[in-house]
């Protein structure tokens, strides 16, 4: 059976450090603040963005909740962010995601401050993690890193491969993974004999968005198995991308879901925001 990595004590571990330095900063007279926006009433949106609150209230952060309706049009969304990015208290600024169909989530993203953006969604930010030279590491792969690290493996040489090739997670994952030396393979429902594939990973990051995808016998004996899926079952439980029963008897070390990556990715987006704080605060 392999070991169980708990992302919760983890973001937990995180988040102390963070609370320290959020401590020192205030004592040089730098507050640290957090803008949330979300629009519409999306339950798994909302319990996301409580979830930052409550840990920007853990950590000392100021947090600023913009909950607008739906029917929200993009120009009064953009508005916000236009005025969230001239706002001195505000140092990060996230919009949730999904946004409703009606407007477009690449325009908005592109009007976020760069240096404010600590999702690290803005094209800007996008290019310098492709370069290898950024300054906020977007927040689900900077967890899963850290999940990686605690499992005592280390990336250099490894087969690494992701199955899941969205903006959020699966592309900058793989980015965070080559930068560690990995040898990294993204998969994706094209894929062909996708078994095999994951079956030849050392580190096996899933972020698919399917309930159970990964079974025990699609990875290899003693693998780092890291689950991103976060699924809701007609029953309510939660659940992951990962068949954890049969996975867990193969893997080496393998994440939970509750209580893996999701706790560690909102720990990354405070790390992003005390990062965004320090660098602006001599503008
Ligand atoms: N929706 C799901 N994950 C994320 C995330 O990391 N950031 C934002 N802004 N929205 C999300």
């Amino acid at each position: 059976m392999g070991q169980i990595i708990d992302g919760k004590a983890v973001s937990a571990k995180v988040k102390e450090e963070i609370r320290l330095e959020t401590e020192k900063l205030k004592e040089q007279g730098i507050e640290i603040g957090l803008a949330v926006v979300i629009v519409g009433d999306d339950p798994a949106s909302q319990v996301y963005v409580r979830n930052k609150e409550k840990a920007c209230e853990t950590v000392g952060f100021n947090s600023f909740k913009y909950a607008l309706p739906a029917e929200t049009t993009e120009e009064e969304l953009l508005n916000v962010v236009k005025e969230l990015n001239e706002d001195k208290n505000v140092n990060g600024i996230l919009v949730q995601l999904p946004l409703p169909k009606h407007i477009d989530e690449k325009t908005i993203i592109n009007a976020i401050a760069p240096n404010k953006d600590v999702d690290a969604f803005h094209p800007v930010n996008v290019g310098k993690i492709m370069v290898g030279n950024y300054d906020f590491v977007p927040c689900t792969p900077a967890g899963v890193m850290e999940l990686i690290k605690e499992s005592g493996i280390d990336v250099s040489g490894k087969e690494c491969v992701i199955v899941g090739r969205s903006n959020i997670v699966g592309k900058p994952q793989a980015m965070l993974l080559l930068h560690q030396n990995g040898t990294v393979t993204i998969c994706h429902s094209k894929t062909k004999n996708l078994a095999e594939k994951t079956k030849n990973a050392d580190i096996l990051v899933a972020a698919v968005g399917i309930p159970n995808f990964i079974k025990g016998d699609m990875i290899k004996e003693g693998a780092v198995v890291i689950d991103v899926g976060i699924n809701r079952l007609e029953n309510k439980k939660l659940c992951g991308d990962v068949e954890f029963e049969s996975a867990e008897k193969v893997a080496g070390a393998i994440t939970p879901v509750p209580g893996g990556v999701g706790p560690m990715t909102i720990a990354m987006l405070m790390k992003n925001t005390v990062k965004a704080a320090i660098l602006n605060k001599s503008k």
